[in-house]
Parts: structure tokens; sequence; C-alpha cells
């Protein structure tokens, strides 16, 4: 018997045995594909002996040193390296251990650096339905999904506002020249008073929420232009779309912005180590180094030797082997072959998302996604299924993000597979 405390515990799950590249095994010898990269984490696919190694050697050097204390040279590389990968205008990395643990890390910072301008009326983050930043209690109230906010509400603190998300036909321009899916949060600082806004945040393509879902042209460069006129801190979650998944090194690079602020994790660590960090700009970082010169925060894990050790490797790796470039170029190879396949069922309505993040919207039958990603499982094939359609978001929808090292062979099959569970889904609907 186990004494494991499952998430669920009505369900049986298979015990994984081994994975490499894009495949992993489970111990009754079953085969996935792992079309989801684990939760869009496994990057660089599963296996991978340099990874290995990386541990190793860091774990013989040292495993752990209290950030009070001391720095490390896995922590002062991996920083380099995500300054590097970012360039212009110079970037701070705040480690940490995950999603989550980055977006309470960056809802205190956004709030100390207004406290150093001397604004302590600012606290208010403004984010959006059908959105997700994690799930301990900060980052929850910061998640428009209220389905899995109901159960804490009233732990959720009332700091957090979640305004409308933007459409997918997008009403038009306002008459600011920007996009108008913009006004609720125009209308939303108005209504609290920029003076007490603090920050918004939102996920540059939609994520588990919304997946694939790329906002209307403008959209990001008017939140930009809306935070710069009001003082506002623009973060973005990147926790998903950050270090290649897009195509683009950062999901932000699509809409020549600079947020102000970032979260990464997932694909940060490819899944070797458990890593998030914050990413500042450097203006922002300097509010703080020329006022105290100290971040009221902490926690035992940030800056771990391990996980900035395999930080750093994934993102030289990221580098030395093109990975970017293969999620862009595997990326239209997969779009390609889900358009042909979405026009032969009335009941896909778009293929949607950058690089190797596709999102699949389907029509609004509830539990048709979840019928699609079922039909998948039995044929070893791992989706990632959506939620948040009550929420604003637009339909049941499912993303498909293999590793971002994905051969074009792999693609291929992985197509010719959604073929077979598509044409399954189909019969089962009529
Ligand atoms: C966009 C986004 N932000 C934050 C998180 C939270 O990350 P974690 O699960 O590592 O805490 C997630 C997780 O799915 C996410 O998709």
């Amino acid at each position: 018997m186990s004494h494991v405390f499952y998430r669920d515990m009505n369900v049986t799950y298979p015990k994984i045995s081994h994975g490499k590249g894009i495949y992993l095994w489970s111990t009754d010898g079953k085969r996935y594909i792992d079309a989801a990269s684990g939760a869009l984490v496994a990057n660089l696919g599963h296996g991978r002996e340099d990874l290995a190694r990386t541990l190793y050697e860091q774990a013989q050097r040292v495993t752990f040193a209290h950030t009070l204390r001391f720095t490390t040279a896995a922590q002062e590389e991996f920083a380099t390296r995500v300054n590097d990968a970012l360039g212009a205008p110079g970037w701070y990395t705040y480690p940490v251990s995950g999603g989550s643990e980055a977006t309470e890390t960056v809802v205190k910072l956004a709030r100390q650096i207004h406290l150093e301008r001397g604004e302590p009326e600012r606290y208010r983050v403004l984010s959006r339905r059908a959105s997700y930043h994690g799930n301990t209690l900060g980052a929850l109230a910061a998640s428009g999904l209220a389905e899995r906010q109901r159960p804490y509400y009233p732990l959720l603190s009332e700091a957090f506002v979640q305004v409308d998300p933007p459409k997918a036909a997008c009403p038009g321009i306002s008459e600011h020249g920007t996009c108008a899916c913009l006004s609720p949060f125009e209308q939303a600082v108005q209504q609290f008073g920029a003076e007490t806004v603090a920050a918004i945040m939102v996920e540059p393509v939609g994520g588990a929420s919304r997946s694939g879902f790329v906002p209307h042209t403008g959209y990001l460069p008017g939140l930009r232009r809306l935070c710069d006129q009001h003082g506002i801190i623009l973060i973005l979650d990147e926790v998903m779309t950050g270090f290649g998944r897009t195509g683009r090194m950062m999901g932000y690079e699509h809409d020549r912005v600079t947020p102000d602020l970032i979260t990464v994790a997932k694909g940060l660590s490819g899944g070797y180590a458990p890593l998030g960090a914050v990413i500042a700009s450097q203006p922002v970082y300097d509010i703080i180094r020329t006022g105290t010169g100290r971040f009221a925060h902490g926690l035992t894990y940030s800056g771990n030797p391990l996980s900035t050790a395999v930080g750093a490797k994934v993102l030289e790796i990221l580098t030395q082997e093109n990975v970017v470039a293969n999620a862009a170029t595997q990326g239209a190879r997969l779009v390609a072959g889900l358009e042909t396949l979405s026009t032969q069922y009335s009941w896909v309505r778009a293929i949607r998302g950058h690089g190797l993040m596709r999102g699949v919207l389907l029509e609004p039958r509830a539990g048709l996604a979840q019928q699609l990603v079922s039909r998948a499982w039995d044929a070893g094939i791992i989706l990632y299924l959506g939620h948040g359609e009550a929420e604003g978001g637009d339909g049941e929808h499912f993303l498909i993000a293999p590793p971002l090292i994905i051969a074009p062979d792999e693609v291929d099959d992985l197509l010719a597979r959604l073929h077979d569970i598509f044409a399954i889904v189909d019969r089962e609907l009529s």
C-alpha cells in the first residue's frame, strides 16, 4: 500500500521508469509521446546525459550555500546567461524554485519598488480573467480562475483584481490608437485610481487558461504605454512562454515590448531541477540598488547551486544547439499539419499560438477537450488540458507543446497519430 498523498486519490497513476528525448516509458512498458513536455517543462527532452552530468558535477562541488551569506559560481553563471539571452537593457535574476514562488516574489518586488519610490499607496495588482499565475495564495489571488479560487476566497487578498481578457476577435482600435481590448485595464486604472495600482501582470501568450491565445497586435505595446503613463510596473509572466517555447527566446519578443519584471520557471531548467526566477530590468533594479539596496524577501532554496547550475547549462544548450530556431521551424511544421487536420472537423474552431506552444480551440461543448486528451492518453500521447472557459475564455481547448528538440519526423509521427485520435473522437460524437 502506498503512503503517497496523491493529487487525486481516485486515480491509479502509472509509474514512470525512464525518459529519452520526447518519449517517456512507464514500468508496464507503455511508451508515451510527451507532447506536453510534462507541463511545458521538459523543453530539452528527457534523459539528457549532459544535464545529468551537470547535476553530478555540481553535487560533488557543493549542493547548498545560503544566499544570506554566499554566492556561488553556479548562481553567477546562471544570472549572466539570463542577461546574455535577454540582451539590452540589462537584467538581474533572482532565482527561486518554481513559477508560483516567482509570482509571489515578483508581487513583493513590485510593491517594494513603489515603497522605494516614495509611493506607499500603490499596492493593487491587476491581472486578467482566464489567466493562471500559480497556486500559492498570492499567485492564486492573481489568477483569473474563479473555480480554483472559490474554496479559498476568504484567504485571498482583495489587492488582486482581475479584468476581462482580450477577445478572440478584437472589437477594434480605441480612440488612443491602441487595441480596444485594453479598455478593461484602462477602466480598472481609472476606477481604482492609478495612484493605488502597483503592477499589471499578464501572460504574453495564453497558457493553461487560454491555450495559445495570441492577443491582437498592439495589445502588449498598448499595455506598456498604459503602465508608463501611470507609473505602473509591467510584469510579464513568461513561466510557460520563456526561453524558446514560442520560437523566440522570450514571448514578449513577438510584440517588441520590454517589461519591467519577468517571471520564469518550467523550461528554464528543462525539468532537471526545480527552478524559477524573477528577472528585473536595469531601471527597476536600479531603483532598489540606489535606494535601500536590499530586497526584503528571501527563501531558503533561492539560488540553490544544483538548480542554478542546471539553469546555466540549459541556457548554454539553448544557444549552442539552436534550440529556439528549431522550436520556430518545427512549430511551423506542426501548425501546418494541425491546420489541415482542423479543416476536417467542424468542432475544431482554431489553431493558435507561436512556435511549439500550439493551442487547439474547440467548440464550447462541455467535456470535449477532456475527451480528446483522454483518447490521446489511451494512445500514448500526452496533451495539456486547458481550463478557464467560464472566465471569458472562448471555448474548450488544449495545448500541444512537445519538447523544443523535436525532430521533423517526430512532428510528422505526432500529427499522424493526432489524425487517428481526432477521427476516433469524431466517430464518438456522431
Ligand atoms: C503562466 C504560469 N505562471 C505560473 C505558473 C505556476 O508555476 P508552478 O506550477 O511552477 O508553481 C504556471 C503553471 O502552470 C503558469 O502556467
